[in-house]
């Protein structure tokens, strides 16, 4: 069986292999639009994450082959303090073409214009998933925790260096970019919703 992720984000996937490796163990392929000509990704012209997590997975389940699984994740961060800014424009938080770095330099500044910040955030991740007969299914999870003043860390992508997690396992209060990426998978939001895919997947 295949498993097709609609997305780019080298760092993104990464955690999805890692996150299916019960699958690829038991012989399942894990493939991306990388292994397509065809695969444009679609406007993320939507209010929310789970419909921009739909227009992706629709835009590969057009042109993935028949009779695989689809799954499109988006995801993002809501800091309270900036009324749940970026949110579904992190990616692009920093204008159109913006670096992971661009945009976190401008969380920064957004943060700092404001005298007494609510640092409290949260990841989201929607997932939008067609399983091989067409059908299609929906999963969310959050992520809780807060905002760092400066970056840490090398590991991860996007936003990890300034979001610390608040779970009882960070003991160190560390960024998601500091801390191993097991334990990133184990509490993140996109671990969180990919499991419970994968116990779809798996049944
Ligand atoms: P998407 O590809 O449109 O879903 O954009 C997601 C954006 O949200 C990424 O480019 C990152 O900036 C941010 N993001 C989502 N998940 C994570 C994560 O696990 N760590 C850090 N940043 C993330």
């Amino acid at each position: 069986m295949e498993i097709w992720i609609a997305s780019t984000n080298r760092g993104k996937v990464a955690e999805f292999e890692s996150i299916f490796e019960p699958l690829t163990k038991s012989g399942w392929k894990v493939k991306t639009p990388q292994d397509l000509d065809t695969y444009y990704a679609p406007e993320e012209n939507g209010a929310s994450f789970a419909d921009n997590a739909r227009l992706k997975a629709r835009s590969l389940r057009a042109v993935a082959p028949a009779g695989v699984w689809v799954v499109a994740d988006d995801s993002g961060l809501a800091v309270e303090g900036l009324n749940g800014l970026p949110g579904v424009h992190s990616a692009r938080y920093a204008g159109p073409k913006a670096s992971d770095g661009e945009n976190r330099a401008k969380l920064i500044k957004m943060m700092a214009l404001k005298p007494m910040p609510n640092r409290n955030a949260a990841f989201v991740c929607a997932l939008h998933v067609f399983d091989p007969q067409g059908v299609e299914h929906r999963f969310e999870a959050r992520c809780e925790g807060e905002i760092g003043k400066t970056e840490a860390g090398k590991n991860g992508f996007g936003y990890d260096a300034l979001f610390i997690p608040h779970h009882p396992e960070n003991t160190g209060k560390k960024t998601m970019a500091e801390i191993a990426p097991e334990l990133k998978n184990k509490l993140s939001h996109r671990g969180q919703a990919a499991r419970q895919l994968l116990a779809l997947l798996l049944k």
